[in-house]
């Protein structure tokens, strides 16, 4: 499937984003009682999550009626530097008025990462609606990407990029050696909708190999977009966008 690709101005690209998920959550909250997202970790979205918590966005969303996941977590305390979870309620959770949205962090504070991952697959089909493949059902799903071409934690080589049972799993950060939980290809990539959120020319080469590339999704796992059932859409500033060839 192709994907859309926004270019945006880096002193825009914040904003028109944080628009951009205020319109998906408004429009499913037009239709169903709640809107569940996966969010996306590592430093690009927090700026965006920071846009979301204040006006006029702060007021335009009934937070109450929002549901926030993790794509993926650091197997880290929940309150260390680390923690995908303590960046979200640092740049969005603790701004938002009460009542905000329920979000649900990974138990990092069971005895493995895979017992961690098998309890967060455990909360998603507890809390979420299965879609017709019986998987747990997001309406819309944040993801970065890395300069190795990972997206959340599915890294390249890493088995769990070609598991299609998989809604959450554990694995290591090969350059970290950190270990992490992750949903599963089939979960983030059946969502309703997909944002990438990638910015910085760091990103040209890898966004340049998602979009335009040959590769494998063994070798990048971020393009497994292709396949997805999702509308996707890379969100890049004029920084990531810079190899691509139109
Ligand atoms: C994580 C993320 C990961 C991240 C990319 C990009 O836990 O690190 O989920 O997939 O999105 O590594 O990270 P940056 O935004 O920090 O470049």
């Amino acid at each position: 499937m192709a994907a859309n690709v926004e270019v945006i101005e880096p002193r825009l690209f914040e904003s028109v984003i944080a628009d951009e998920i205020v319109a998906v959550i408004n429009e499913v909250l037009g239709e169903h009682p709640y809107c569940a997202i996966s969010l996306a970790g590592g430093s690009t979205p927090g700026g965006v999550y920071r846009a979301l918590a204040r006006p006029p966005r702060l007021d335009d969303v009934e937070w109450k009626r929002v549901k926030l996941f993790l794509g993926d977590e650091r197997w880290v305390p929940i309150d260390d530097t680390q923690s995908n979870f303590r960046m979200v309620r640092e740049t969005m959770l603790s701004l938002l008025p009460e009542p905000g949205p329920k979000a649900f962090p990974v138990d990092t504070t069971l005895a493995s990462p895979a017992e961690s991952a098998k309890a967060y697959a455990s909360l998603l089909k507890r809390e979420l609606a299965a879609d017709s493949q019986g998987a747990p059902h997001f309406h819309l799903v944040l993801l970065g990407v890395g300069s190795d071409g990972h997206t959340a934690s599915l890294f390249p080589g890493d088995p769990l990029v070609a598991d299609g049972a998989l809604v959450a799993g554990a694995c290591k950060d090969p350059s970290g050696q950190t270990d992490r939980i992750t949903l599963g290809p089939s979960v983030l990539f059946r969502a309703d909708k997909v944002f990438f959120i990638v910015k910085g020319e760091e990103k040209a080469e890898v966004v340049r190999r998602i979009l335009e590339g040959s590769e494998t999704v063994n070798e990048v796992p971020a393009r497994l977009y292709a396949d997805a059932h999702s509308e996707v859409t890379f969100f890049v500033d004029s920084g990531a966008a810079k190899h691509l060839s139109r």
